[in-house]
């Protein structure tokens, strides 16, 4: 009986013996393997460019995305940016002051509301043609370096 008992215990620390050294070469081969693959692709660094606004959270655009004499509309947000002249931004809310339709286009120095056909300023959101009866509310917004941010 003593015997077996020994005969197994030889067995698992061959088996054992055996799956270390295997686990020991694989790891040789991936060493190996990494060393020679390290010296491609300098262009990977370039890249990476589109994506940076995701990780500043709150930012509504980059200042280039906002026309000089025009302006963009932020739907999701239910905000206009205008740029009457460069480097100075102007911030509305979207929603026309009508029948809350979401001003569809910036057009020059005006903002446009397709609905029933009310104008506003890109200056200053006050009314320049009706049915609108009232500006557009002005929202706040801040230039951050090259993002702007609502807020
Ligand atoms: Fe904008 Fe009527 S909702 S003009």
């Amino acid at each position: 009986m003593a015997g077996s008992i020994t005969d197994q215990t030889t067995r698992r620390a061959v088996i054992g013996g055996a799956a270390a050294v295997g686990a020991g070469a694989v790891l040789a081969a991936c060493g190996a393997g990494s060393d020679s693959g390290s010296t491609s692709d300098p262009t990977d660094a370039g890249s990476t460019g589109g994506d940076t606004g995701g990780s500043a959270g709150d930012a509504l655009a980059k200042t280039s995305d906002i026309p000089v004499g025009g302006g963009k509309i932020f739907p999701n947000q239910k905000v206009v940016v205008t740029q009457p002249a460069e480097g100075e931004f102007k911030a509305f809310s979207a929603v026309c002051t009508h029948q809350g339709c979401i001003v569809a286009a910036v057009v020059k120095d005006t903002i446009e509301c397709n609905c029933h056909g009310s104008r506003y300023s890109a200056e200053d959101g006050s009314v320049k043609k009706g049915p609108a009866p009232a500006p557009l509310a002005p929202k706040k917004v801040t230039v951050e370096g090259t993002e702007i941010v609502l807020g």
